[in-house]
């Protein structure tokens, strides 16, 4: 049976970092309540006009080079984010321009910080049903451009960067295993950017409400997330009759530390199975799977044969995973 798998990664992350200690000198924060509630110490952030289909494009540059591709071999670019370039085209088709990805059919997908898993598990299916052969998913975000740097809840959080996958087809037992997607939009209100669409089309009122900002009501949403990250967890081993000693290597989205070790003790999970590079990114929404695949396989930590699981929780709200035989 035909299976889509990774052949290779890419990322990017721009270039300024923005520190825990940059960040008390612009809201009433510290350092220590940070790094104490979220695990995050820095950031990166785009610099002035660099857009997420910029950051796409290196992340996406890197993922071909190693697998000896070139644009023109793509035959899909699916782009998960919510903060493209523009409302339309979509960043995909930008970003298809750029890769001179000339028979590559593009679209974008909006799924928040589940985005990355939502676009793997669309480009799994075309690739499944024989469509296309080779398929590139990216994740980018700059959502700094949408973060309101006067409220502290939300500006210490979040980050800029860009990751990206090849799928090939495959026959061999390396690949995809099986993606689980979810959603519950009873819950959209915990975490949005009101402003911008056709509930609040942009005006300068919308613009002085800041309603083109990220609202969330953090401590809610983590809740859930702790509660729906384990129970993905489980419905994910258990389709594939595995157990969590069986991972090698469990990525989750990089959101909250807090999250992400509640999660892993859930599952009794060992620290050290677990990529965590969220004190570097901070969270990079649809971006943060894929930076720290990349880094997971570009460092060694994940090797063939090994059974990887990937999991991201965000806006939505949504929530999705992915079962990997590396
Ligand atoms: N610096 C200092 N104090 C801060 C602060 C900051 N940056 N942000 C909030 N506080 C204060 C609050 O005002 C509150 O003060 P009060 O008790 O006097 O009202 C206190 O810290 C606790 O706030 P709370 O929101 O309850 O903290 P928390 O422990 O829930 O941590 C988050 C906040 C945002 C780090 C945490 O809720 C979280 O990560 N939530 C989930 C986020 C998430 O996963 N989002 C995206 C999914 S993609």
């Amino acid at each position: 049976m035909v299976k889509a798998r990774i052949i290779a990664t890419g990322s990017y992350v721009p270039e300024k970092v923005l520190t825990n200690h940059d960040l008390e000198k612009m809201v009433d924060t510290s350092d220590e309540w940070i790094t104490e509630r979220s695990g995050i110490k820095e950031r990166r952030i785009a610099a002035k006009g660099q857009t997420a289909s910029d950051l796409a494009c290196e992340a996406s540059k890197a993922a071909l080079k190693q697998a000896g591709l070139k644009g023109g071999d793509i035959d899909m670019i699916i782009v998960a984010t919510v903060s493209g370039d523009m409302p339309f085209p979509s960043t995909a088709c930008l970003l298809q321009k750029r890769l001179d990805a000339k028979k590559a059919a593009g679209f974008d997908v909006n799924a928040a910080c589940s985005g990355f898993l939502y676009a793997l598990s669309v480009g799994e299916s075309f690739i499944k049903s024989g469509a296309h052969k080779r398929v590139l998913v990216v994740g980018t975000e700059v959502l700094s451009k949408f973060v309101d740097w006067e409220d502290r809840t939300t500006c210490v959080l979040f980050g800029d960067g860009a990751g990206a996958v090849v799928l090939e087809a495959a026959t061999g037992d390396s690949g995809i295993l099986s993606t689980h997607l979810h959603s519950d939009g009873n819950l959209w209100e915990l975490l949005n950017i009101p402003g911008g669409g056709s509930k609040n089309p942009p005006s300068k009122d919308t613009v002085k409400e800041g309603l083109h900002c990220i609202k969330m009501k953090g401590n809610e949403t983590f809740k859930v997330a702790v509660r729906t990250l384990e129970a993905l967890a489980t419905e994910t081993l258990k389709h594939n009759k595995l157990k969590p000693a069986q991972l090698t290597a469990f990525i989750p989205h990089q959101a909250n530390l807090r999250i992400i070790k509640a999660t892993a003790e859930r599952l009794s999970l060992p620290m050290d199975k677990v990529v965590v590079n969220l004190d570097r990114y901070g969270n990079t929404s649809a971006a943060s799977i894929p930076i720290a695949l990349d880094e997971a396989v570009r460092t060694g930590r994940i090797r063939t044969g090994d059974y990887v699981l990937l999991e991201a929780f965000g806006g939505g709200l949504t929530w999705a995973s992915a079962l990997i035989r590396w």
